[in-house]
C-alpha cells in the first residue's frame, strides 16, 4: 500500500444504517480528579504510587471535564452518529456506595445533553476500570458484596440518565482488568493470585447480570450489551497449542460464554466452582441486545510452566507487521473474529474499539500526518466489510479514540487519537486521520 494513500476501504457490504462512532473512557480523558467531590479510583492510586510510565497520572488527562463542549463539537465535525463514553463510578459515588455526589451526576447530564443536541447517540459504559478506591479497600471484585454495590450504582445511573440514554454497556473488557489484576499482571496490582482471579471473574459476571436486570426494569427501551476484548490467542510454536487454548478461555471466553451461553469454559469450571451459589449461572445469563467487540490484534502465546495460569506472551513469527507499540497488524484476524462471534453468540456485533497506538508528533507546521493510522483503519474497516459479506452481523464501528489520552500503564507516551492533544496547552489538533475518517463517514452516510 502506498504510504499516504487516502483511499477509503470498500464498505459496500455494510448496512445502510451502519453506525459510525468513536470511544473514550472517563479516567483516560476527564481529569478534574479532585474536583467537585470526585472520590479516588484505583487508577489514581496507581498514579500516586508511581506505577505509570514517566510517573504520569490521570489528574488532568485531556481536561475533558471542562472541555467536553469542544470535544462534542469535534465529534459533530466528524459527522458521527454515536459516542461511547464511560461514567466514573467514583465521581457519582465518591465512596463507591452511600451518598451520591450531585455535582458529579450533573457533569454527565451536561455531557449527555450536549451529545443529544448535536444529534449524537450516547453509548454509556458503566465500568471502564476506574473502581472506587474505597471499594477496593474492602476487597474490590474479590468480594461478592460488590455485586450489590455495583447494582446500587447502576440503579443510580439508570434513574438519572435513563430518560435520555438507551444504549448501555455493563463493562468494558472484563477479561483484561481481571487478568491483568491477578494472573498475567507484572505483580504491580496483583491482589494475590489465581484464587482471587476466579472470584473476580465470577463476581464481575454476577454484577453484569444484576446490571442487565436493573436496566431492563428501569429504562424502557434500553439496548444492553457488554464489551469484550476478543483477540485470537495464537500459539507461538506447535508446542504452545494447549497454552494458547487456555489463554483463549481466560481472555476471550470467561465472560461472554457464561453471559450469553450460560456456561463457563471448561478450563476454569473447577476453579470457579467454590465461588458458585445455586442459581448463579441463571443470574449471569440475562438476555442481551448486542455484543460489543474491542479488537486490535491477535496475541501470541507460549506455555509458561512458572506462570500462574500456565501461559504467557510468546514471540510473534518473524516478519509479522507491527505497529509502533509492537502490536501485530492483521486485519484477517479481525475478519475471522467477527465471523466467529456472530456464529458463537448470535448477537449483532458492534465494534466498539479499534485503532492504532503511535508516538505521533506535530510537524514543523503544527500538523500530524498519521498515515500509518489511516492505513491501519482502512485495512481493518475493509476486513469488517469482508466479514459482513461472508455473513457476520456487524452493525457499527467505533474508533479508539477521539483524543490522545491516558493510555493506562503507558501514560501519555502512546497516542491513539484521531485528534492530537498538546498536553501542556490542552489544544486539540485534528490529525490527518480525523479528516480521513470524516470523509469516510460522509461517504458511507450518503449512500443511497
Ligand atoms: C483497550 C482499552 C482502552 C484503550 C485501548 C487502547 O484495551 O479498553 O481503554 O486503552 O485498549
Amino acid at each position: 500500500m502506498v504510504s499516504g494513500d487516502k483511499a477509503f476501504p470498500p464498505i459496500a457490504a455494510l448496512r445502510r444504517d451502519f453506525l459510525w462512532g468513536v470511544s473514550t473512557s472517563a479516567f483516560q480523558i476527564e481529569g478534574a480528579a479532585d474536583e467537585d467531590g470526585r472520590g479516588k479510583s484505583v487508577w489514581d492510586t496507581y498514579g500516586e504510587r508511581g506505577d505509570i510510565a514517566n510517573h504520569d497520572t490521570g489528574e488532568v488527562a485531556c481536561d475533558h471535564y471542562h472541555r467536553y463542549r469542544e470535544d462534542v463539537a469535534l465529534m459533530q465535525r466528524l459527522g458521527l452518529q454515536a459516542y461511547r463514553f464511560s461514567v466514573a463510578w467514583p465521581r457519582l459515588l465518591p465512596e463507591g456506595r452511600g451518598g451520591a455526589n450531585e455535582k458529579g451526576l450533573a457533569f454527565y447530564d451536561r455531557l449527555i445533553d450536549a451529545l443529544l443536541a448535536a444529534n449524537i447517540e450516547p453509548w454509556l459504559c458503566l465500568y471502564h476500570w476506574d473502581l472506587p478506591q474505597a471499594l477496593d479497600d474492602r476487597g474490590g471484585w474479590t468480594t461478592r458484596d460488590i455485586v450489590s454495590w455495583f447494582a446500587d450504582y447502576v440503579t443510580l445511573v439508570a434513574g438519572r440518565y435513563g430518560d435520555r440514554v438507551k444504549r448501555f454497556a455493563t463493562f468494558n473488557e472484563p477479561s483484561i482488568f481481571t487478568l491483568f489484576g491477578s494472573g498475567m499482571g507484572g505483580g504491580k496490582r496483583d491482589r494475590t493470585g489465581v484464587d482471587t482471579l476466579h472470584r473476580a471473574i465470577h463476581h464481575v459476571n454476577l454484577a453484569h447480570g444484576a446490571a442487565v436486570d436493573i436496566l431492563r426494569e428501569r429504562v424502557p427501551g434500553a439496548l444492553i450489551g457488554c464489551i469484550h476484548n476478543v483477540q485470537p490467542a495464537l500459539p507461538s510454536s506447535a508446542a504452545d497449542q494447549q497454552a494458547a487454548a487456555t489463554c483463549d478461555a481466560y481472555w476471550n471466553k470467561a465472560y461472554p460464554d457464561p453471559q450469553c451461553l450460560g456456561v463457563y469454559p471448561e478450563q476454569m469450571q473447577a476453579a470457579i466452582e467454590p465461588h458458585m451459589q445455586p442459581g448463579d449461572l441463571a443470574r449471569i445469563k440475562r438476555p442481551l441486545d448486542w455484543f460489543g467487540l474491542n479488537h486490535y490484534s491477535p496475541v501470541y502465546i507460549k506455555a509458561d510452566a512458572g506462570g500462574r495460569l500456565g501461559f504467557g506472551f510468546g514471540d510473534k513469527p518473524p516478519g509479522t507487521p507491527v505497529t509502533a507499540i509492537d502490536w501485530p497488524i492483521m486485519p484477517a484476524a479481525f475478519r475471522d473474529t467477527l465471523l466467529l462471534l456472530t456464529g458463537r453468540y448470535k448477537l449483532p456485533v458492534y465494534v466498539l474499539e479499534n485503532g492504532l497506538g503511535n508516538h505521533d508528533s506535530l510537524d514543523a507546521n503544527g500538523a500530524v500526518f498519521d498515515n500509518d493510522r489511516i492505513a491501519y483503519l482502512r485495512g481493518y474497516i475493509a476486513a469488517a466489510n469482508d466479514a459482513v459479506a461472508a455473513g457476520a452481523d456487524v452493525r457499527g464501528y467505533f474508533v479508539w479514540s477521539l483524543l490522545d489520552n491516558f493510555e493506562w500503564d503507558q501514560g501519555y507516551s502512546v497516542r491513539f487519537g484521531v485528534v492530537y492533544v498538546d498536553y501542556p496547552t490542552q489544544r486539540r489538533i485534528p490529525k490527518a486521520s480525523f479528516d480521513w475518517y470524516r470523509g469516510l463517514i460522509a461517504a458511507a452516510r450518503s449512500r443511497a
